[in-house]
């Protein structure tokens, strides 16, 4: 049966009022109640005037497609799913020097940004006894979600695309040829698109979506006292359009999503303020000396880190055409790309376990001092968010003084305060940016990185746990009666629980992350107050790599 999107909301109305109608049921408080709970609240619905869609809004971006993955004809390997692989569908190889099922290193999280994102143990940054689960004698009473978009393509014009030309180029001089773990390359063709969710990034956000109701969707019936819908918010981009829409389908479910949630698309456009997408008017972030140094330091580091394997791979290959470290950064990531957009990729077996660990550290150097302690311009587009979280949180406007909209933030029907459920998706450099302004030291805890030795393993900071595929960074609200009368909050990345008692004033040491909610409002309104926006993303001064800033620019 074919239906129209408004037969499809209107059987979803019907169904919804069928349901409710059945089931009355009294409190259910004793064991094995059945409980009457229902969202959407009666007669509520999405207003798509207020809240218009993709092609209304406009401002996409580019959306050039790629080429159909074909895993189950060229594929070398099935992508079993184990149940314990979170990477399922994909398939991923042994690196270069390790028996084909001796070794179990886990390539896909050494990907830096390019990895998909899994849970981060809570012990990585100090906190070994905590548990993402809401601690014994607390209950939960809002939540906040901010999160990436899943696996997408490279975005336009990256490195992976250069190299395909390269060898495009190649192929058409005298005497190419390749041997060896190179054979294939003399057959490969780049299929790649640009900027779009891959099937894969698309089931990430699903299943965000999913786990996230799974884990918060009681506090959905807040929303049906108070007969409203929620608001979640995205930006314009075509991925970042898609990512909402996935990750509200799989909360919500299909079609309910299109009935049970306005989404909110915010234009990201060069010189518009937005809090998910900054760089659009922190001018200085577009600057080299001030907020890309970890982009020169990092391609610094990869000019000295795969000598040896570059030169394997260059006894595989005659004719017109010399592999450099460039390459070897752009076939590291036709690896990570290829694998997530294809389902494989042939690219991945020529690396070995170092070269992992390197390219691992290529973008820890690239992010620490691009959107963590180490730019200066980091805690300034981390801002806005900063801003809204307050706003939010303390049932006030935000004020315009970072890269947030506040025509929107100005209104109720765009940025309502009383939400028991938040969710916001951007970018990984913003998320980044946002843990950098929010002061949560002890993921970056240790010396600044090291761009000359390279890894030393002497900081907490690892991209790949941060800034991952579909990362997200939770807020916990609650009141833990048994524990201490006052409202209580903690923080959590990927799973893992942030300790704040030694980077937020007046926090005591908590083995669950815990930390009493005005205590950490008021440390995070200073917070907030010492980062110039103005003067980090306009004045003219020069940042050196090397130096922890804080994420703020030097005086
Ligand atoms: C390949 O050749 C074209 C045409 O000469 C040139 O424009 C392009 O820059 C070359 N690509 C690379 C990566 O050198
Ligand atoms: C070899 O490749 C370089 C770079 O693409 C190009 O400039 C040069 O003309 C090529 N030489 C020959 C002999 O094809
Ligand atoms: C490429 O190299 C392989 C292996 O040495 C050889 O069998 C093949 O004939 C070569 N092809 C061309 C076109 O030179
Ligand atoms: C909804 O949740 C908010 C935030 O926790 C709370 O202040 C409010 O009282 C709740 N409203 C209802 C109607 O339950
Ligand atoms: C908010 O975004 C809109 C585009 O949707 C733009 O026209 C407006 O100027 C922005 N407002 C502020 C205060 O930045
Ligand atoms: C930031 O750059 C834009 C051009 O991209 C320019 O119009 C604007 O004046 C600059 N802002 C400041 C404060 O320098
Ligand atoms: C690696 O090769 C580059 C040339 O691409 C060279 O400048 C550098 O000294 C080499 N580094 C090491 C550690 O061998
Ligand atoms: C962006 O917001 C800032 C205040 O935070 C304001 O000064 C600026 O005019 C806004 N820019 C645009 C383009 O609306
Ligand atoms: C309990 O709350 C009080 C008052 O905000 C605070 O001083 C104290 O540190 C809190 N204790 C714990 C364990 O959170
Ligand atoms: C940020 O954290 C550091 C500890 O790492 C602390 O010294 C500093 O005071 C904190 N900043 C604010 C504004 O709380
Ligand atoms: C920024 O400061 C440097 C050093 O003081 C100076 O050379 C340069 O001209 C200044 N640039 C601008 C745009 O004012
Ligand atoms: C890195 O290590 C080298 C050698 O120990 C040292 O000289 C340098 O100061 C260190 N720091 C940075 C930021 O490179």
């Amino acid at each position: 049966m074919l239906c129209t999107l408004s037969q499809v909301a209107a059987l979803a109305l019907m169904v919804n009022a069928a349901s409710a109608a059945a089931v009355t049921v009294p409190d259910a408080t004793y064991a094995g109640a059945t409980s009457s709970d229902s969202f959407p609240p009666k007669s509520t619905s999405v207003n798509s005037k207020q809240f218009p869609g993709e092609e209304e809004v406009g401002f996409p971006g580019p959306t050039p497609t790629g080429a159909e993955a074909a895993a189950a004809q060229t594929a070398p390997l099935y992508p079993y799913n184990t149940g314990s692989a979170k990477s399922f569908p994909l398939v991923a190889p042994q690196p270069h020097g390790s028996s084909a099922f001796g070794d179990n290193f886990d390539m896909t999280k050494y990907w830096g940004n390019l990895s998909p994102w899994y849970s981060v143990s809570s012990a990585d940054y100090g906190l070994p006894d905590a548990n993402p689960l809401i601690p014994d004698g607390c209950t939960i009473n809002q939540m906040m979600l901010l999160y990436r978009h899943g696996a997408r393509y490279p975005t336009s014009g990256a490195a992976p695309s250069i190299f395909a030309s390269k060898i495009a180029n190649a192929t058409k001089g005298e005497g190419f040829n390749t041997t060896g773990e190179l054979s294939f390359l003399s057959t490969w063709t780049y299929k790649l698109g640009a900027e779009l969710l891959t099937p894969f990034g698309r089931s990430q956000n699903f299943q965000l979506g999913v786990e996230y109701r799974q884990l918060y969707g009681e506090l959905l019936n807040n929303f049906t006292a108070q007969h409203a819908l929620p608001v979640f918010r995205t930006e314009s981009q075509d991925r970042m359009v898609k990512t909402a829409e996935n990750f509200a389908a799989g909360f919500f479910g299909v079609p309910e999503y299109m009935s049970e949630v306005n989404i909110e698309l915010l234009v990201e456009s060069t010189n518009v303020n937005n809090s998910g997408a900054p760089y659009n008017t922190c001018n200085n972030s577009n600057i080299a000396s001030r907020g890309s140094i970890g982009s020169t330091v990092a391609t610094k580091f990869a000019n000295n880190a795969f000598n040896a394997t570059l030169a394997r791979l260059n006894s595989e290959v005659s004719g017109n055409l010399t592999f450099t470290p460039t390459d070897a950064i752009a076939m590291l990531q036709l690896c990570s790309y290829e694998t997530i957009s294809l389902g494989y990729s042939a690219f991945c077996p020529l690396f070995n376990k170092q070269d992992f660990e390197n390219y691992e550290y290529y973008y820890d150097l690239a992010f620490y001092y691009n959107q963590g302690p180490g730019s200066p311009v980091a805690a300034a587009q981390g801002k806005g968010f900063l801003e809204e979280w307050l706003a939010r949180f303390t049932h006030t406007i935000p004020p315009a003084n970072s890269a947030l909209n506040e025509t929107f933030d100005n209104s109720s029907t765009y940025f309502p305060l009383n939400q028991s459920i938040y969710a916001d998706a951007t970018h990984e450099v913003v998320l980044l940016d946002t843990l950098t302004a929010f002061n949560f030291t002890a993921l970056f805890a240790g010396p600044p990185l090291n761009y000359t030795v390279g890894n030393e393993g002497t900081n907490t900071f690892v991209a790949s746990k941060l800034v991952p595929w579909a990362t997200h960074f939770t807020t916990q609200i609650m009141t833990c009666p048994a524990r201490n009368q006052t409202k209580q909050i903690r923080f959590l990345v990927n799973d893992a629980v942030i300790p704040v008692s030694a980077s937020h004033s007046g926090c005591p040491v908590d083995k669950d992350g815990l930390c009493p909610f005005d205590t950490m409002v008021g440390v995070l309104q200073k917070r907030a107050a010492e980062i110039n926006f103005n003067y980090d993303c306009f004045a003219n001064y020069t940042a050196v790599p090397g130096v922890d800033y804080n994420g703020r620019a030097p005086h």
